[in-house]
């Protein structure tokens, strides 16, 4: 490893995780990922990346998916990433990944490939769906091997991803040379799955073109406010969590039980015999409460010199990783010319 992975004399365990580019951070990102991201790096040793290469699976904007780039790293930062515990980079820029990425397609079956939710959700009714759609799962892998991470902290909806990638690690290990190390998800309890405001059976995605559906990490307090005030519940006007009959109402109860620290059944009480008016003007504020700060701190950070460096030195540390591994999975393979 490039960095001291001793922590207290025991072997520091190794996380990777990634977020695309695809759009401004949503709360479903947020609470499904980047949160957690804060605590994890005082415990281990830490890779986060931000996954442009991911991104153009879908067509993207060049100049927007440059500034989503460059904001997706003040985030990162702005939330609580410390560069001195955890290493911060961009896929693009450690070549390994698009290597290691082929070697892993070629070890992939087009059927699991097919198989994969993510997939079937992103190319329905599509007519030209690119390669790339299909084969992002093995890329994926390929970023995670590549650092032989133990854990991956992710939102629900990447589970079946990791799967594959255990998969993919075993059948190499198996086929070729023992050299990865199976890497395990890491689901929070509360937060995994944050749903979309307009259409609560379906998750909070960044990509939505539905303005009201999300809330975005950088959407002013008025905006936050709007899109919580127009969120899809019900005509029950009774607080109470039950996912299946109240999708709506029980999303926003988990939201607000993450941002408040207190428990769901406490909530229930806390609003039993209000409608949802003023339930939801309570959360409007929890929320506008934490992500007021990180929006500070992040206008701050776009204007400073600090992101460059950051992610230059991740860079740096991710590739001298990175390469090793590359070069331990081509020899595995006997790909290239063996060194005298
Ligand atoms: N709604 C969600 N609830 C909880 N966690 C979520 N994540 C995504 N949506 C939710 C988690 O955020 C991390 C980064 O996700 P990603 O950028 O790699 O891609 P994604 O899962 O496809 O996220 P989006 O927002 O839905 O992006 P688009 O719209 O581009 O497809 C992951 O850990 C994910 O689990």
């Amino acid at each position: 490893m490039a960095k001291l992975s001793l922590k207290g004399g025991r072997k520091m365990k190794t996380i990777f995780s990634g977020i695309q580019p695809s759009g401004m951070i949503t709360l479903g990102n947020y609470l499904g990922a980047l949160k957690q991201f804060v605590e994890l790096q005082n415990e281990y040793n830490c890779y986060f990346c931000i996954v442009d290469q991911h991104a153009i699976t879908v067509p993207q904007d060049r100049l927007e998916l440059r500034k989503n780039i460059r904001s997706l790293a003040a985030l990162y930062l702005a939330v609580g990433i410390d560069p001195e515990k955890a290493t911060l980079f961009i896929q693009s820029e450690v070549p390994a990944h698009a290597q290691a990425g082929w070697i892993m397609q070629c070890i992939s079956y087009i059927g699991e490939l097919e198989r994969m939710t993510q997939f079937k959700d992103k190319s329905a009714g599509k007519e030209a769906v690119s390669a790339s759609l299909l084969t992002y799962p093995p890329l994926m892998a390929a970023d995670i091997l590549l650092y032989n991470a133990d854990l991956v902290p992710v939102g629900e909806d990447q589970k079946q991803h990791i799967e594959l990638t255990r998969d993919l690690a075993e059948r190499f290990n198996k086929k070729y040379n023992e050299i990865f190390t199976l890497p395990e998800a890491s689901i929070p309890k509360v937060g995994a799955r944050v749903m979309s405001l307009q259409e609560p059976t379906k998750k909070m995605s960044k990509s939505d073109p539905n303005k009201k559906a999300s809330i975005k990490l950088l959407d002013d307090p008025k905006q936050i406010e709007k899109n919580i005030k127009s969120a899809v519940t019900d005509s029950e006007g009774i607080v109470k969590f039950d996912k299946e009959n109240k999708p709506g109402v029980s999303n926003l109860l988990s939201i607000y039980s993450i941002f408040s620290g207190k428990e769901i059944s406490e909530l229930e009480r806390m609003y039993d015999g209000k409608g949802y008016g003023e339930f939801k003007t309570d959360l409007a504020e929890v929320v506008v409460k934490e992500i007021q700060p990180i929006q500070e701190k992040y206008f701050h950070l776009m204007e400073s010199s600090k992101l460059d460096e950051t992610l230059d030195l991740g860079a740096e540390k991710a590739q001298k990783v990175a390469n090793k591994m590359l070069k331990k999975m081509e020899n595995a393979m006997g790909l290239g010319r063996k060194r005298r």
